[in-house]
């Protein structure tokens, strides 16, 4: 992937500052995302990850600075990029079978509203077939969403972002609420999509560990900056420690593979407390 580094960033933070409310949730972040790799964005509850995620959308301005998103000001051109907002489950009662849900994200996110199924319909009928034999999702694709499992709900939120074959794809929290296996299970598709497509990924993460062995950078968010570097300078004991403000551990397993103890938010999922893939709700976290 050496000639990647030719190409101009998919993502660039020149300088940039974001304020919501009043306040300043972020300020002078640099940074570069180089295209076709993945990186997770990492930090504190509140610290401003969704805001950075919305910002790269274009969403929220930058009140400082610019970004830059394929080459392009961020929020200038979002038809290629894919977006999973962070969870939103869909209830037990909901009707809408995840082929509709999937098919939805060829035209945006019109929530409710029917789309127009014409002329080029065989075209996007195949694209959304595509995408969900891709994310594993073809048993249950037709069942009503609210009763697919929480692990089903996202592999069906990540098939969305990707039917319109965006070039960046922007997944926060897309593990979040699920159970152990499923985390894994998810985390190693998005790898998989990563590296065989050349997509651009960037993800959120509560819980590093599912993705540590698979991503090229790490954007670290906490105390109003923004910092990215290398997974093997970031995920360290010592900096993990510093950027959290607790101690953090980084271990090595008998595979090779790293084990990071101690983050703060993810206890819950690794204490046995969620044994099952149902969702569960978010509190405050926004
Ligand atoms: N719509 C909003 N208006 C004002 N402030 C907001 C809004 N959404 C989030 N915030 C604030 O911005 C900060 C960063 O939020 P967010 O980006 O969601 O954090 P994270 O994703 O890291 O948990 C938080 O302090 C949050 O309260
Ligand atoms: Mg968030």
């Amino acid at each position: 992937m050496d000639d990647l580094t030719l190409l101009d960033p998919a993502v660039r933070l020149d300088d940039a500052s974001v304020r919501r409310g009043g306040r300043l949730i972020w300020s002078k972040a640099n940074l570069e995302v180089a295209a076709g790799t993945f990186a997770a964005v990492l930090g504190p509850n509140g610290s401003g990850k969704s805001t950075l995620i919305q910002a790269v959308l274009g969403t929220i301005p930058v009140t400082h600075g610019s970004i830059e998103v394929l080459g392009q000001s961020a929020g200038h051109d979002g038809t290629a990029i894919g977006y999973l907002p962070q969870r939103r489950s869909f209830e037990a009662g909901v009707r809408v079978r995840g082929v509709d849900v999937v098919r939805m994200g060829l035209d945006g996110h019109r929530w409710g509203v029917p789309l127009p199924w014409g002329a080029t319909s065989k075209i996007h009928a195949a694209k959304v077939d595509e995408v969900i034999d891709l994310v594993g999702a073809a048993d249950y694709a037709h069942r009503p969403i609210g009763q697919c499992s929480g692990g089903e709900q996202q592999r069906l939120l990540i098939a969305q972002a990707l039917v319109r074959s965006p070039r960046l794809l922007l997944l926060d929290e897309p593990l979040d609420s699920l159970d152990l296996p499923n985390q894994a299970a998810v985390a190693g598709l998005i790898a998989d999509i990563s590296a065989a497509s050349g997509i651009t990924v960037l993800i959120v993460a509560h819980d590093i560990n599912p993705i540590v062995d698979a991503i090229d950078q790490v954007i670290y968010v906490a105390r109003g900056q923004v910092v990215s570097g290398r997974p093997d300078q970031v995920i360290t004991t010592t900096t993990l420690s510093a950027l959290y403000g607790t101690p953090i551990e980084v271990l090595t397993a008998s595979d090779g593979r790293r084990v990071v103890v101690g983050q703060p938010d993810a206890v819950s999922h690794h204490g046995g407390a969620h044994g099952h893939d149902h969702d569960h709700h978010q509190g405050s976290r926004g």
